[in-house]
């Protein structure tokens, strides 16, 4: 176990790494002339996306459309047949060494689709697992004050920290989910489809909880969803992928007033009238 010292100097590295300020960046994330292919399959062709400091961006499109390849692409899980993608002016095609490399990457949070944690793991333990490989000197005792403190953040009682994945609900495990997601206090958080199997109900809480969080974090949020209800309660602006890159970014009111047919159909379709209904005032609030 480290001794004081040593955990005053951990501390330390923890402030220095909050002293770099990536909301200098009005453009978290800049992607240009995107290509990914699988054998003969083009997903992405030539996509261009930027993803706005401080905004939650939703992004949309039909199943297969490439909205989960893109979000690999971002975050290095994927590597693009050609295109460009910085984060906070960065590329980690060309970025020069592995300290570097780990200094962008703890930036982001990460929920990935299915959102699985280690089942063998209680969520304390899942919390731990992005500190343990980044801060790997912190000790027992610090790392159990963050995951406590992470496990407030989400809104999960205290007493989930020692509980395994299989005695959560679906909502609680979502939340466990983006509580890892947070543990390294990221800038930028990627979440895809966070919300699909909840009910309506876990679900508008849910969003209601990532817009708090942004709000008050000032996270910048990529959120890839079906959901319409979770677009207007949530998001700032939307992307579209259709066609193999990304054919509309707006407000939903920008985007209603675009022609374009999927579009049409998806916020004007029977789900979308629904959701602009309830969601009408809040809509209507985002983007006067
Ligand atoms: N590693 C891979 N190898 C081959 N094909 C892949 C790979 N990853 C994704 N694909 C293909 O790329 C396409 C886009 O997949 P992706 O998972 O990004 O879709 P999506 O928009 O996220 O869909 P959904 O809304 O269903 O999650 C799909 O046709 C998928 O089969
Ligand atoms: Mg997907």
């Amino acid at each position: 176990m480290a001794d004081e010292e040593e955990q005053k100097e951990i501390r330390q590295e923890l402030a220095a790494a909050d002293a770099v300020r990536p909301e200098k960046f009005d453009i978290a994330i800049r992607v240009r002339g995107l290509v990914n292919q699988f054998g003969d399959a083009v997903i992405h062709d030539h996509l261009d996306l930027d993803v706005r400091s401080g905004e939650i961006l939703g992004v949309v499109g039909g199943s297969g459309t490439g909205k989960s390849v893109l979000m690999r692409s971002i975050v290095g899980l994927q590597t693009p047949t050609a295109g460009e993608i910085e984060v906070y002016g960065k590329s980690l095609d060309t970025i020069a060494n592995e300290e570097e490399s780990r200094d962008l990457r703890r930036r982001w949070g990460v929920m990935f689709q299915g959102g699985a944690l280690f089942s063998t793991l209680s969520v304390a333990e899942n919390i731990q697992v992005p500190l343990r490989e980044y801060y790997p000197r912190l000790d027992q005792a610090l790392l159990d004050e963050i995951a406590a403190y992470k496990v407030a953040m989400v809104g999960l009682p205290p007493d989930a920290g020692p509980k395994f994945p299989a005695e959560l609900s679906g909502g609680m495990v979502k939340r466990a989910g983006l509580a890892r997601a947070l543990a390294l206090d990221p800038a930028l958080l990627f979440l895809d489809e966070p919300t699909a199997g909840l009910d309506p109900i876990g679900a508008a809480k849910f969003d209601e909880l990532i817009r708090e969080l942004a709000d008050t974090m000032g996270l910048t949020v990529f959120l890839i969803t079906h959901d319409l209800d979770s677009l207007y309660a949530t998001c700032d602006r939307v992307a579209v992928l259709a066609e193999k890159k990304v054919i509309a970014v707006g407000t939903i009111a920008e985007l209603l007033a675009t022609e374009h047919p999927w579009i049409q159909d998806y916020f004007n379709g029977p789900r979308g009238r629904a959701a602009t209904t309830s969601h009408g005032r809040a809509a209507h609030d985002r983007t006067s």
